[in-house]
């Protein structure tokens, strides 16, 4: 499948995808919105990948945000569709059988901060700079940040950057827990590719179902959440990797995983 706007390469159970449309700082339109919903619609289905990395195209921006030149055009019938179309493909991101790092390389604003909470894993180059500027533009985030950006930070602090719409760089995201590492800009790439690497190394069973058992911290009670996990760990039982895995520690060997 062909991309106008995205670039997409698979290398060793890796994917690369890259937004590119740099000379918008790869704000997100219509068309990035269908793409990115089928790029990762065939990702999902695609056994021979294990983890993906997304990243943004040129050298100043992951996602500028959504393009302001198609909000300022929105009624309040197409702004709701709107709205959801993107929640939709986030969503999709955030449920992926396989886990997304953002590789958030510039500014990662509105739609784009966005984009990067949907993805299970953040590394930030440091250069890069987040922020929901949306209350400047007259709206509020529309693409799960109010919700995400929340649960990952905290309310306070979250309501600080929605309200004031402040940018803040990679260092302070990073003190806050908006990001999980960052690398001078020529490394971020590399020390992506290293832990999609490593997670990719891992029993693909145990990886998959692991991402599930996290996300569902926002959908259940704990009660609920902890009966889950403890399914999912009997599942895992059931998979030929958990018999490799185990025999191989006690058997002072690496182990061979078959993701089965
Ligand atoms: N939507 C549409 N176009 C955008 C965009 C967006 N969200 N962000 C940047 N662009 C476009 C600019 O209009 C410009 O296009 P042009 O060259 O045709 O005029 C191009 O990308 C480069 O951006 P520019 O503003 O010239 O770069 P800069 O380095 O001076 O500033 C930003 C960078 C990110 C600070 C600035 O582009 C910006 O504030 N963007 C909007 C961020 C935002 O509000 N996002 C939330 C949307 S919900």
């Amino acid at each position: 499948m062909s991309y106008q706007n995205l670039l997409l390469s698979v290398k060793e159970k890796i994917a690369v995808v890259t937004i590119n449309r740099p000379e918008k700082l790869n704000a997100l339109n219509s068309d990035l919105i269908d793409e990115l919903k089928k790029v990762f619609t065939e990702i999902n289905k695609d056994e021979k990948i294990s983890v993906v990395i997304l990243t943004g195209g040129g050298e100043k921006a992951f996602v500028a945000g959504a393009d302001i030149s198609e909000l300022n055009k929105l009624d309040m019938i197409s702004a709701k569709a709107f709205s959801e179309k993107g929640q939709e493909v986030f969503n999709l991101i955030e449920n992926l059988n396989k886990p997304v790092i953002a590789a958030v390389n510039g500014f990662a604003l509105g739609g784009g901060c966005e984009l990067a909470l949907s993805c299970h894993i953040r590394l930030a180059s440091d250069n890069a700079k987040f922020g929901q500027p949306e209350v400047s533009l007259g709206i509020i985030p529309g693409y799960g940040g109010t919700q995400r950006l929340t649960r990952l930070i905290n309310s306070g602090r979250a309501m600080e950057y929605i309200l004031t719409g402040d940018m803040i760089d990679a260092n302070e995201a990073f003190r806050i827990g908006l990001v999980n590492r960052v690398y001078p800009r020529e490394e971020l790439m590399t020390k992506a590719t290293e832990m999609a690497n490593k997670i990719a190394s891992k029993a693909g069973n145990a990886v998959r179902l692991a991402v599930k058992a996290v996300n569902a911290v926002d959908e259940v009670s704990s009660k609920e959440g902890q009966n889950y996990e403890a399914s999912l760990f009997a599942l895992c039982c059931g998979t030929e990797d958990f018999k490799e895995g185990t025999s191989a520690f006690l058997e002072k060997r690496k182990p061979v995983f078959k993701n089965k």
